[in-house]
């Protein structure tokens, strides 16, 4: 049997934090690594999940899965994303569609969880932005939602 893989990108922690809460939960081999220092080979693992935060429209995890779209198209894979603003909002279906269409088809589920802004953490120009685009300062994680994500995987047979 084939090792699990989580592959994450965050940036100030919180997705990273829903990985380890995730990964506390999964029975068996599992292998976690930030997308941006993975070095295995894809082929090696089934299922893969993968976890991003949001930042300006965009799930930043959406680079390593444009990388590797031809490898990742014929995998089992699940999404998670991180974001303040909610599943249903505009912006987010939006960061969704940014996703190569041949991976978004190939998704076994997808599902966006609530995030953190820490004003104390950010530089100038993401408190720019945060005016811009009006995102609340709040810290809505909540470790509970993992639950919803653990039951996609075992309704799709991914765990
Ligand atoms: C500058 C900035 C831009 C953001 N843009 C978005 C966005 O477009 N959509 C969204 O849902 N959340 C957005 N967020 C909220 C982050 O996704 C949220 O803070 C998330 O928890 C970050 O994950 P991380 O802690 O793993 O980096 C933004 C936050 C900042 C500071």
């Amino acid at each position: 049997m084939k090792k699990k893989l989580i592959l994450f990108r965050s940036k100030y922690g919180s997705t990273k934090e829903y990985i380890k809460e995730l990964a506390e939960r999964i029975d068996g081999d599992c292998v976690i690594s930030d997308a941006k220092k993975f070095s295995g080979n894809l082929k090696d693992y089934n299922p893969i999940i993968l976890g991003s935060c949001t930042y300006m429209g965009r799930i930043l995890i959406v680079d390593f899965i444009k990388e590797n779209k031809k490898i990742l198209k014929n995998r089992k894979i699940y999404l998670f994303v991180v974001g303040v603003f909610p599943e249903d909002n505009e912006a987010s279906k939006q960061s969704f569609e940014l996703i190569p269409e041949e991976i978004r088809k190939n998704l076994l589920g997808y599902r966006k969880l609530p995030g953190r802004i820490n004003i104390t953490k950010l530089n100038f120009f993401e408190r720019m932005i945060l005016k811009i685009t009006r995102a609340k300062v709040e810290d809505l994680v909540d470790y509970s939602q993992i639950d919803l994500v653990i039951e996609d995987l075992k309704e799709s047979g991914l765990l």
